[in-house]
């Protein structure tokens, strides 16, 4: 099956597209939007900037600008819901977001895209929970999309294994 996970930098990859854990201002962040900002250079906030904005639960996507050097085509600009307690829609709108950054990497044509754990750092969502959501959304999508490979990059062994326990779950 077409997913994978490894431990890593989202920064790192050379898959056609990359997502970032986004704001919904697009504002530019921290974390792993700190992290793909650095390496792609300042054209990419001159872009998102340009969009303005995008509800939580959706993606955008831009050229990606310094991190071409690495073979990626596109950035996309996911925005996860912050946690809430779990009564308030996160995993809907987390679902949301991964969903809105596949199909925009399908429709502009990519055969690959690297996944960060969207809203796990800052926006608080409880690891075990994020994976659930993500691999599930992953799986439904490559039922319908075969030739994608999406592969999720998590920052240290823990989250790694935290996604691994969550696949197996999954696959039953
Ligand atoms: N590569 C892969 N994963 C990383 C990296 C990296 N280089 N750096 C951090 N991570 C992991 C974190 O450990 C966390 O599990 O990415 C996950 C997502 O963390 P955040 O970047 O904090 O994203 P999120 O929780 O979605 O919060 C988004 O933070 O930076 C702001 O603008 C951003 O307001 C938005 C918010």
């Amino acid at each position: 099956m077409p997913l994978e996970l490894i431990q890593g930098d989202i920064a790192a990859q050379n898959t056609d597209a990359v997502v970032t854990a986004a704001n919904k201002e697009l504002a530019g962040g921290g974390g792993v939007d700190g992290v793909i900002h650095r390496a792609a250079g300042p054209e990419l906030l001159r872009a998102i900037r340009a969009i303005g904005g995008t509800p939580t639960g959706t993606a955008v996507i831009t050229p990606a600008f310094g991190l071409s050097a690495q073979g990626v085509k596109y950035v996309i600009h996911a925005v996860g819901p912050i946690w809430r307690g779990g009564q308030m829609g996160e995993a809907e709108l987390l679902a949301g977001a991964y969903r809105s950054g596949l199909q925009l990497a399908a429709a502009h044509g990519c055969r690959s895209v690297a996944f960060p754990a969207i809203s796990t750092g800052v926006y608080g969502y409880p690891l075990d929970r994020a994976a659930d959501v993500a691999l599930s959304a992953a799986q439904a999508f490559l039922t319908d999309h075969p030739e994608m490979l999406v592969r999720f990059v998590l920052f240290d062994s823990g989250s790694l294994n935290v996604f691994r326990r969550a696949l197996e779950r999954l696959q039953g």
